[in-house]
């Protein structure tokens, strides 16, 4: 355990929960990313040495038969998406220290090395179960693969572990008319031999009690551990079942041809590997050297009686698998244990689970394509995470609110309205020195950065957002209250209106060091820009003297509700129909009567494992017609369709442009506050008159071009052919200017 009031920095590990290579990150994934960056940013700017690791989880089923129905290897599927997956991390400033993947040779290596040390302490056991099959894709079926009618309501096309109509939880068995979801064939059952990790063993028991009593966990899981572990007397777990038979896409058991590691078992196994990766580079970022002495030592971390620390960042619905499964594995195998496991809750979105039809299943992707600023949603996060399990919402419009009045009005504002006074009066110069009650002022900096830093340690975030943003509320009031703007126009009162707006810009710097953590970007420009510090903000800052600053340049901009509704109808757009047959992570892969897990992802944050059909890069050509037409063009997906914002637009006006031989000045109704001025090459075909009123369809986000005439802000549409003649398109009756066309 930490010891506080060490001198030596501390030597930390962290991780967050690996994501599966098979689906985009969407706003669910980012909390828990967003949550331990935070964490780890803070731990770094306290001096100490912290590496934080990730990595795609990249086994299973799922993945396998998404790069088959891709036409690609899982070895392409994998790498495909795991640069999707970085550039999504890297665009909300999630900061690993090293993102690898579970396929690799180093989580192969110690998955095995594991799995034989378990084998040599006699906790692997083999035995033959019944599953149901595949007869068409001789393939065993996990329970998400198989669906039928609900042996309860009598939903049809239920998967095989739950009714999503009624909320019973069933085995498949229990299905009626069982199908196979992936060839639509009748499963059979068919008994194969699997290996399992005898979890049941006393030892595992024992050793569990006491990892559950050792302060590990927070009280909610403690207390779901004791429940899964039942009475001290009571023998409640069960072997767990670590083997799948090929075909699967994984590491294959060392002494058993065809038997493969669930992924299950080797994505746990993906926090030593990619920090095994990590420790090999030569010169790992945040490590200490090159190679050589000094370099990151593996097993300094892992060894069992390690005097570093362990951190795993997890949602609440894998806590069975980190609480269970992963510290008897560790344990019995030799090496050390978790120092605490973090489990956080759901997100939901305007108070409702994640829903694709309403537009609020929200990848970060579309997130960043809007233009928002990823520090918008860290801060947001921020202000709503604790300690503890509980769901957090975001609300879409309380987002909008909060961003814009606390980061705007009341942060950036103490600068934006602060800076001027000193930059214009005193050359920048700080200088707070005779005020009367500065030793209460930088007093409580010192215990207010106390007590952030112990708020950030116990990730209980929203409260350093209301102390933080309290501070600022002070500092905006005792602005209003000193009127610098009455004080700038007495030369007798310039000493003090340097002295209380350089105390109140002090202070701005100070709450900006307690922010960082929050937002690095941000942050890290006020320090290098406007403080002039020429490096990103280290937490003594909040104790050191300020001397000068630099002008105000724009910090941050508002967040625009219309920003919002873009994002919403773009992720609506997304829409994958139609739904797809397996939804759920492969927890849900259990043998014929799994162990009920009390924590299982029940509609949760569902990965979208078989979300579409592939897409082909191959240009189509268009057949026959008269004569044939030209090519159309390469094919693109609907992603690439959805960037293009078509409008219905009604002409207000058009005239003739002077001097322009082929232009018409047209005047677009989009539904706008102010009407779209669009410059078109129509002035052959039509006549402006008859026109006016008329509507059409623009493109809404071609970026505005300046013309000879004017500016140009979108584009009107027109059909051309090898005939002469040039149409403008035409929506049907009903349609309203600003409709969208998708
Ligand atoms: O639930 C999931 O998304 C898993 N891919 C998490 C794995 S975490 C760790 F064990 F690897
Ligand atoms: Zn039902």
């Amino acid at each position: 355990m930490p010891n506080k009031t060490q001198a030596m920095p501390r030597k930390i590990l962290v991780t967050s929960a690996l994501p599966y290579a098979n689906g985009s990150i969407h706003l669910g994934h980012l909390v828990e990313y967003i949550q331990t960056d935070i964490w780890v940013r803070f731990q770094k700017m306290q001096g100490n040495e912290c590496h934080y690791v990730c990595a795609d989880d990249t086994h299973g089923t799922p993945i396998m038969l998404r790069a088959e129905k891709e036409g690609i290897t899982p070895e392409q599927l994998i790498d495909r998406v795991w640069h999707e997956h970085k550039a999504d991390f890297d665009g909300f400033h999630v900061e690993f220290d090293h993102y690898g993947s579970t396929n690799s040779s180093e989580t192969k290596e110690f998955a095995q090395e594991i799995y034989r040390r378990l084998k040599a302490a006699d906790l692997i056991e083999v035995r033959s179960i019944e599953q149901f099959y595949d007869p068409v894709k001789n393939l065993f079926l996990p329970d998400r693969f198989i669906k039928g009618e609900c042996p309860k309501c009598h939903a049809k096309d239920q998967y095989g572990d739950n009714c999503e109509a009624c909320g019973t939880t069933y085995a498949p068995t229990e299905l009626i008319n069982p199908y196979s979801a992936v060839s639509g064939a009748q499963p059979e059952r068919r008994n194969s031999d699997h290996y399992f990790f005898k979890l049941s063993d006393k030892r595992c028991q024992q050793f569990l009690r006491e990892w559950t009593r050792s302060e590990t966990l927070q009280p909610e899981a403690a207390n779901k551990m004791q429940e899964w572990l039942g009475a001290e007397d009571e023998n409640k777990l069960s072997d767990w079942d670590i083997s799948r038979d090929a075909p699967y896409f994984g590491f294959e058991i060392p002494d058993a041809p065809g038997k493969y590691f669930y992924v299950w078992l080797d994505a746990p196994v993906g926090y030593m590997g990619s920090f095994k990766q990590f420790c090999s580079l030569p010169s790992p970022a945040g490590g200490k050297g090159s190679g050589g002495e000094g370099a990151l030592n593996f097993d300094e971390f892992w060894k069992p009686d390690s005097n570093t620390e362990l951190y795993h960042f997890i949602g609440k619905d894998i806590l069975y698998f980190h609480a269970l499964f992963w510290p008897a594995m560790l344990q019995h195998a030799g090496f050390r244990t978790p120092t605490k496991l973090f489990a956080h809750g759901f997100l939901t979105v305007n108070g409702e689970k994640m829903s694709k039809s309403r537009g609020t299943f929200i990848t970060a992707d579309s997130y960043l394509k809007q233009g928002l600023n990823p520090e918008y949603l860290r801060y947001y996060y921020a202000a709503k995470l604790n300690g503890t399990m509980e769901d957090i919402d975001l609300s879409l419009e309380d987002f909008v609110a909060r961003v814009n009045s606390d980061l705007v009005g009341k942060y950036i504002n103490i600068a934006s309205r602060t800076a001027g006074f000193i930059t214009k009066h005193f050359n920048g110069e700080i200088n707070y020195d005779q005020v009367d009650n500065l030793p209460v002022f930088l007093q409580n900096d010192e215990s207010l950065r106390q007590e952030v830093g112990k708020l950030y340690e116990a990730r209980e975030y929203a409260q350093v957002i209301r102390r933080i943003m309290k501070r600022a509320d002070e500092l905006n009031v005792g602005f209003d209250t000193l009127k610098p703007w009455v004080l700038a126009k007495d030369p007798n009162n310039h000493l003090l209106l340097q002295q209380r707006c350089s105390l109140i810009l002090h202070e701005f710097k100070v709450i900006s060091v307690l922010l960082a953590p929050i937002l690095p970007v941000l942050t890290e420009r006020i320090a290098k820009e406007f403080f002039g510090l020429g490096r990103k903000f280290v937490w003594d800052d909040a104790i050191k003297i300020t001397e000068r600053i630099n002008p105000y340049e724009h910090l941050m901009t508002r967040v625009d509700q219309k920003q919002i509704d873009a994002m919403i109808e773009a992720n609506k757009e997304t829409l994958v129909p139609p739904p797809s047959p397996v939804r759920h992570a492969e927890a849900q892969q259990h043998q014929i009567h799994p162990p009920p897990n009390p924590l299982s992802p029940k509609g949760g944050e569902a990965v979208e494992i078989l979300a579409s059909g592939g897409t082909s890069t191959v240009p189509h050509f268009a057949k026959g017609g008269r004569g044939g037409i030209s090519p159309v063009a390469e094919t693109i997906s609907i992603d690439d369709f959805s960037k293009v914002d078509l409008r219905v637009a009604k002409i207000v006006n058009a005239e003739h442009v002077e001097g322009a031989e082929k232009l018409l000045k047209l005047t677009l109704d989009i539904g706008e506050e102010k009407p779209r001025t669009v410059f078109a090459g129509i002035k052959s075909v039509y006549d402006p008159e008859k026109l006016k009123g008329r509507m059409t369809v623009m493109v809404a986000n071609l970026a505005p071009r300046k013309m000879k005439f004017g500016l140009s802000e979108g584009m009107v549409l027109a059909a051309s052919g090898e005939t002469p003649g040039l149409f403008i398109l035409s929506p049907d009756d009903g349609a309203q200017p600003g409709m969208r066309i998708k």
